[in-house]
């Protein structure tokens, strides 16, 4: 493991002290947020959790969880979610973030908006001052009339480029859609602009978490922070 994924895993481990036996565990997606699916795979395997079912952001996360033989539910089964423990690609001091980075922002929202408690954990590089200034906003938009929707998000100010795979073919999120990544530069008024993109039709979801996170738990080189909703960083 490099230095980095020390960091991920240790916020993991750390966040996974919230958990406990006959939860229902939402399971975020990304390279931070698997970690969570590991150990918890780990401690039903050693007895430390029992009874624990998880729902899945991601179909890769699905996978990993299947793979490790974590038992899986779904909001149908369990619509009211314990906790969901997930990453995030920008967080500021108020604890709003961008995610999508990996593409699965919708079923990370949902998930997050059925969970009682919501813990995001990061290394340090993901703590902004401002949301935008690190990263885009990711938008996911249906196929059809995309351009129509790429226009909007320009006149609000973005630069929108349609996400690609690294093999050049265009990326398709879990649900078929498309992601169309906004460079909005520093957002001064995030709620303002999400209600914007919640408004049209054909947008099905943006990267923008605003009043969602409990709770963040960063890494850092020395030693993990845990900061509640309403603390300062
Ligand atoms: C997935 O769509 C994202 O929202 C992730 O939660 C976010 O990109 C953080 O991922 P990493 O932990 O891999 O940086």
């Amino acid at each position: 493991m490099n230095n980095v994924d020390t960091l991920k895993r240790a916020a993991a481990e750390r966040a996974l002290e919230a958990v406990s036996s006959g939860m229902i565990v939402g399971l975020g997606s990304g390279s931070t947020a698997i970690w969570v699916t590991r150990l918890i795979a780990e401690r039903l395997q050693d007895g430390r959790l029992t009874n624990i079912l998880g729902i899945p952001c991601s179909s890769m996360i699905e996978a990993e969880a299947r793979r490790l033989s974590v038992p899986l539910t779904t909001l149908e089964e369990h619509p009211h979610v314990d906790i969901t423990i997930d990453g995030a690609d920008e967080v500021d001091p108020q604890l709003d973030l961008i995610k999508g980075g990996g593409g699965a922002l919708m079923r990370e929202k949902i998930v997050a908006q059925a969970s009682a408690y919501e813990i995001i954990v990061v290394d340090h590089s993901k703590l902004s001052p401002i949301l935008g200034t690190k990263w885009h906003v990711p938008v996911e938009v249906i196929p059809f009339g995309y351009g129509s929707q790429q226009h909007y998000l320009e006149e609000l100010g973005a630069r929108a480029v349609v996400r690609h795979r690294a093999d050049g073919t265009v990326f398709h999120t879990d649900q078929g859609n498309i992601i169309l990544d906004c460079a909005f530069g520093v957002i001064n008024d995030p709620v303002s602009l999400a209600k914007k993109l919640k408004r049209r039709t054909g947008i099905a979801e943006h990267g923008l978490f605003i009043g969602i996170a409990n709770e963040l738990i960063v890494a850092d080189t020395d030693g993990i922070r845990q900061i509640k909703r309403g603390q300062p960083f």
